[in-house]
């Protein structure tokens, strides 16, 4: 077994981009598999993949998870200590519409990593799972012990990979965590997420719908701090599995609207106020008291400096 060697699945997503780029920093050698999959812009993942391929310390596998043998074969040649899992069909709106790719590429997927992962004994399984397994909930902000209420198929997805992680590796050696992110956002972010859906509209001169008139609150977390957190994670041992990653700072939309705006004087283009949308959670809040007190320390980026930041890399870049 390779014991700087992390097997990243989702490399050429949002998230796991960004975590390969800091781990490579970090002198871990990284293996990455994508199914470069067209839910959205397939041409933003290949911007994102180009740019970890300059680097030495990266490979990459075009690979569906479901794919058992050839990921093995991955396995069998890489030899990971490590696996970090955050390949998956994300987006909430979308499941209503296409469940079956949810159980597809959430649940089924996640059985095979699990899977693999066990037969060859790699120390430490990383589960990016989702704070909408949450729901709405009466009490903010949510610790990781309040009793998930998922709305969506999405997040019931989310909550049954979470489930099956669990069965999978309790009873074992290896060391298993299940982080479940708040609205992360950040440089080459989704564009099916509200903050670059926006900055397109900004750039076509279109109208950008506001669900639930902008008073949702989202517990908006820079990239940048995930992936320290991940990083961490990996290089300490900690003994709690469950983890909220969330800044525990919300703000509504209606706030980050005019945030934005303010950095795009001309745009001139209407905003339009919808109404509730179902499925949707109103707030998002997450505690992250308990994650700090094993992590130790950790400043979040301020949502003003972290949204200047992708609106910089967004003129520079275009995504
Ligand atoms: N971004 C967020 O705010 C957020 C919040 C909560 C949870 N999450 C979770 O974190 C993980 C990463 O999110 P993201 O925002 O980077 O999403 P993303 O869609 O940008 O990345 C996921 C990647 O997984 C790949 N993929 C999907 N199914 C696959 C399969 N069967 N085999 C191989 N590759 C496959 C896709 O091509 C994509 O590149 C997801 O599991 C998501 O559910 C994200």
């Amino acid at each position: 077994m390779s014991k700087n060697t992390i097997l990243v699945t989702g490399s050429s997503g949002f998230i796991g981009f960004h975590l390969s780029n800091y781990l490579i920093s970090k002198k871990f050698k990284i293996v990455g598999v994508d199914s470069l999959n067209s839910y959205y812009s397939v041409k933003i993942k290949k911007k994102r993949l180009s740019i970890l391929k300059k680097k030495k310390n990266f490979s990459f596998n075009k690979l569906n998870l479901r794919n058992k043998k050839s990921l093995e074969n991955i396995f069998i040649k890489y030899r990971p200590s490590v696996v970090i899992h955050l390949a998956g069909q994300p987006g909430v709106l979308y499941s209503f519409k296409n469940p079956k790719s949810y159980f597809i590429n959430n649940v089924e997927a996640t059985k095979v990593i699990c899977d693999i992962s066990k037969k060859y004994r790699i120390k430490k399984f990383i589960f990016g799972s989702s704070s909408s397994i949450y729901g709405d909930q009466k009490k903010y902000p949510i610790k990781e012990n309040f009793k998930p209420n998922p709305k969506n198929p999405y997040a019931k997805t989310k909550l049954m990979s979470e489930k099956l992680v669990l069965k999978k590796f309790k009873n074992t050696n290896i060391n298993f965590l299940i982080f479940r992110f708040f609205t992360v956002y950040g440089p080459f972010g989704r564009p099916d997420m509200f903050i670059h859906k926006f900055l397109n509209k900004i750039k076509t001169k279109e109208s950008i719908k506001l669900h639930n008139h902008g008073l949702n609150y989202r517990d908006f977390t820079f990239v940048g701090d995930v992936v320290k957190i991940i990083h961490l994670s990996v290089i300490k041992k900690l003994s709690n599995k469950i983890f909220n990653i969330c800044r525990s700072k919300p703000i509504v939309t209606n706030q980050l609207v005019k945030m934005i705006i303010k950095k795009f004087p001309n745009y001139m283009s209407k905003i339009i106020n919808k109404g509730f949308v179902k499925g949707e959670m109103l707030k998002t809040h997450g505690s992250n008291k308990l994650l700090l007190k094993h992590i130790g320390r950790l400043s979040f980026t301020d949502i003003k400096v972290g949204i200047n930041i992708t609106i910089r890399e967004f003129k520079k870049n275009n995504f």
